[in-house]
């Protein structure tokens, strides 16, 4: 019995979303790209020993997965962080030909749980790594004699002042500071008190410039910071901000009091950008860790615990309310897909249900829905594993908001799990534009061309033979549903 609940567990496994084989999984670390490899790397609890885990993927679909790169020391544990290559060699420590990868990371200390960032190198395209023999290369100022909360190193290279920018978290606050090296850093300036939301200590920042789409000469700079405590959808979550850096600080270009959110979904947290994607690339890529430290314990999962999102590219735009940030899965994917079917424009009737003739345990599903009475009616698009038990993805087109439903999806492995997660998505004329991707236990929805993103897990009991998809239609005299259902092949070993 027991063997047979282990298995039953270990099937919660995404097909395509990286996973660890076992132990816990939380942020994203480390995302650089060197020599076609992009790295992934991620906070690696093993028993309370908290490593960077590390996979590598020449396309960003298939991962393997590597030893651990970082391991905890007798100064602390490996908190989060980031890397970078050292095109220069900066810092003097590349030893041959190859350029060194630098990894700069937090240290939790084990004496009195000071936090510090401890520098750490590879001469062999991230296959072996090194600790910089006199870390931590940056500690706190004394405070009221201790800081705690400083931590999670974003660090990138800024052309403007030929030297390394590196941001960190500080509780309710970011602060920047600058190095000529990677080892000897000074603090520049700070940016986030009264900025945004503050319901939670801020962590796992993220900084970088972006075009503008449809401008040829405009940019901007965009600060993610993830907020442990008051998103959306309850608990952790990610806010964005936009305007310019100086090298210096960030100024924030929109009101201190508004908050621009990444992600509605209850499981969108820590999520980073990739270093060094090559110049031809440009693209801004991003993965974050699917998952809400409300209950990344509880999750019925096992060998493994946690599980990162799809790798996003992230677009610029301007819409009626401002520049906002657009998401969209990696077009990679479309490498990897096989079209089941494809639907035309027609009605759904109010009130019947329209079945997909297929199952399914990793889809790629995109459809435009249109009411015929603009601001009324709503289209419901329900993934199902058995008669109770359903998960309730919909757009209402008179309250305009996007929603998720998950209190009956299956099981519920804490009190915070269950719910209805809402977004706010404009119809505009009438319509709306889904593509929403399911992985076994992850759904990631981007609605509106990728403008609103919702994230969620569950873990249906009945998942044994897949799910079936169906769409519904209510109010209005029914909706203009069309779509496209796209099996998806990637399978990670
Ligand atoms: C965010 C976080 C980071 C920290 C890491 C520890 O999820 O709390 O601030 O570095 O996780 O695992």
């Amino acid at each position: 019995m027991e063997e047979k609940n282990k298995q039953a567990q270990e099937a919660y496994r995404p097909q395509f979303h990286y996973t660890a084989r076992e132990h816990i999984i939380n942020d994203p670390n480390g995302l650089v790209y060197y020599e076609g490899e992009y790295h992934l790397m991620h906070q690696y609890n093993v028993h309370n020993q908290i490593y960077w885990g590390h996979g590598v993927s020449r396309d960003l679909l298939h991962w393997k997965r590597l030893p651990p790169a970082l391991a905890p020391d007798e100064i602390g544990q490996i908190w989060s962080g980031s890397a970078v290559v050292d095109w220069n060699n900066t810092s003097g420590l590349q030893e041959g030909e190859e350029k060194i990868l630098a990894a700069l990371f937090t240290y939790n200390e084990h004496v009195d749980v000071r936090q510090s960032q401890g520098l750490a190198y590879s001469c062999d395209r991230g296959r072996s790594w090194r600790k910089y023999k006199n870390n931590p290369v940056l500690i706190p100022e004394e405070e009221n004699g201790k800081r705690k909360d400083f931590r999670d190193p974003k660090v990138f290279w800024y052309e403007p002042l030929s030297c390394w920018i590196m941001v960190l978290a500080c509780f309710d606050q970011v602060e920047f500071y600058r190095s000529p090296n990677l080892i000897q850093w000074e603090f520049s300036g700070k940016f986030g008190q009264g900025q945004g939301s503050h319901e939670g200590v801020w962590e796992c920042p993220d900084l970088f410039e972006m075009p503008v789409e449809g401008e040829k000469e405009e940019t901007r700079w965009v600060l993610t910071v993830s907020i442990n405590n008051g998103a959306p959808a309850g608990g952790t979550g990610m806010q964005y901000f936009i305007g310019e850096f100086n090298g210096r600080t960030f100024r924030n270009e929109n009101p201190p009091e508004q908050v621009l959110w990444m992600d509605y979904g209850k499981d969108f947290y820590a999520g980073v950008t990739w270093n060094d994607i090559p110049e031809e690339d440009k693209r801004r890529l991003m993965i974050g860790w699917s998952d809400n430290w409300l209950y990344r314990d509880a999750l019925p999962t096992a060998p493994f615990k946690g599980q990162l999102s799809f790798v996003r590219e992230l677009y610029l735009k301007k819409t009626g309310e401002g520049l906002r940030i657009f998401q969209q899965p990696v077009r990679e994917l479309e490498n990897c897909r096989n079209l089941k079917l494809r639907k035309e424009k027609h009605v759904l009737k109010a009130g019947e249900e329209e079945k997909l003739p297929f199952r399914f345990s990793a889809l790629d599903f995109s459809c435009e829905l249109e009411t015929p009475e603009p601001g009324r009616g709503k289209a419901e698009i329900r993934l199902s594993s058995g008669e109770k038990e359903f998960t309730r993805i919909g757009y209402d087109f008179q309250k305009e908001a996007l929603y998720v439903d998950r209190r009956y999806s299956g099981l519920n492995p804490h009190e915070a799990f269950p719910g209805v997660y809402e977004a706010p998505v404009k119809g505009g004329e009438g319509k709306i534009d889904l593509r929403i991707l399911i992985d076994v236990s992850q759904i990631e929805i981007f609605a509106k061309q990728g403008e609103r993103v919702m994230t969620n897990l569950f873990f249906p009991e009945n998942y044994d033979h897949g799910y079936e998809i169906s769409l519904h239609a209510e109010g209005a005299p029914g909706i203009l549903a069309e779509y496209e259902a796209w099996e998806i092949l990637i399978t990670l070993d």
